[in-house]
């Protein structure tokens, strides 16, 4: 009798479990509508920089007939990792990933690579991590010679002219590269006499020197950390009100990481009566970077295609989920790994081709006239 009890026992567990099985399907085949190839997690919605790469990039992808999903990890680094994990197990082939602190972004990358999914550092390296396979970016290192020079070009001729350097985010790989590219033009005329360094001592002894980006690394970061903003606007208003007390003024040239951190630490600059005139540089061409810039509040900025960023990393995307051999055109040390990139272009925008971009189209007055 047990005998009989325990195989029926048994035949019922069996049953239980096809059944489950069965449930199981209905799961997954629900579970496969909600399955994308293409996840995309970036680091703040609370900047309009990455407003315009999620747009790019849905039009991009959508158009190319991928399924994807845009992430926002909001500044934090758990954010990010359980967005990240949360698209691996929604079976995603290839990750592109911007992520707020490069040097804490290995969890989500080992993540990803371990479930077989090709990782995309898209516009930050991440560092210190062989998790990552290809890099899509602007030219960060060009842009801030860009800004460099600009600075160069408005004050040539001039002598001693007081220079007010701010960085981006010590924890992203691109504040080191714009600062490296901006100082690549402005040492000798700081050496020169053409600028007088006001908040930043620690690059001083760096006067007609170059500061290399993988060699000078310590000095890089030791200098980044003086001056840093954290890409926040409040954070840059505040460190250029500490660096205006006691220091020399008149008509002044700062040199400013990105839009968001240049209209606020313009606007500290303004309400300083010592202050004659600035000429301050910027990047991303905001909305209301624009409007300030035809306000002369803000001098320049660098227009940033995040439309063909977004296409260079679509196509990347194709050959990847092809099989085909992904065609790059430089690489960029991580500090573990050599990572092969690709790019896309940039302009210099200011007052006097603004107005060029806005009747080809590129910006309308009215979004201009709406920018808050
Ligand atoms: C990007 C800039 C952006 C900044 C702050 C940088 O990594 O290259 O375009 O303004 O982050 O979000």
């Amino acid at each position: 009798m047990k005998k009989y009890l325990a195989l029926l026992l048994s035949m019922v567990l069996a049953l239980s479990l096809l059944t489950a099985c069965g449930g199981g399907d209905s799961a997954e085949s629900e579970e496969s509508a909600d399955k994308v190839e293409v996840g995309i997690v970036l680091p703040t919605k609370d900047e309009s920089r990455w407003i315009q790469d999620e747009a790019s990039f849905t039009t991009a992808l959508e158009n190319a007939g991928f399924t994807s999903e845009v992430k926002y990890s909001m500044g934090s680094t758990a954010t990010e990792l359980s967005n990240v994990e949360d698209l691996v197990e929604r079976g995603i082939k290839v990750l592109v990933l911007c992520s707020p602190d490069a040097n804490a972004a290995g969890a989500a990358v080992q993540k990803a690579k371990e479930a077989g999914v090709t990782v995309i550092c898209y516009d930050r390296l991440i560092s210190g991590t062989d998790d990552v396979d290809y890099f899509v970016t602007f030219d960060s290192y060009e842009i801030g010679k860009a800004q460099g020079q600009y600075l160069l070009e408005k004050y040539a001729g001039k002598k001693d002219v007081p220079l007010y350097l701010y960085a981006g985010n010590a924890e992203d790989e691109n504040s080191f590269l714009l600062f490296a590219g901006a100082w690549s033009v402005l040492s000798n005329a700081v050496k020169g006499g053409q600028f007088s360094i006001q908040n930043c001592p620690a690059v001083a002894s760096f006067a007609g020197k170059e500061l290399d980006i993988v060699k000078n690394r310590a000095d890089l970061e030791k200098i980044l950390r003086t001056i840093n903003t954290k890409w926040n606007s409040d954070e840059a208003a505040k460190l250029a009100a500490a660096n205006l007390k006691g220091k020399k003024k008149g008509d002044v040239a700062i040199l400013a990481p990105n839009d968001e951190t240049a209209r606020s630490i313009a606007a500290t600059f303004k309400a300083d009566k010592d202050v004659k005139s600035y000429v301050i540089t910027g990047q991303d061409a905001d909305l209301a970077s624009l409007k300030a810039i035809q306000e002369s509040r803000q001098t320049m900025t660098i227009r940033k295609d995040t439309g063909e960023l977004a296409d260079v990393t679509c196509n990347m995307v194709k050959k990847i989920l092809e099989g085909g051999k992904v065609e790059t055109t430089s690489e960029y040390d991580n500090g573990v790994k050599k990572v092969p990139a690709v790019g896309a272009g940039f302009a210099v925008v200011d007052a006097a081709n603004l107005p060029d971009l806005i009747s080809e189209g590129v910006f309308s007055q009215d979004e201009i006239d709406d920018a808050k």
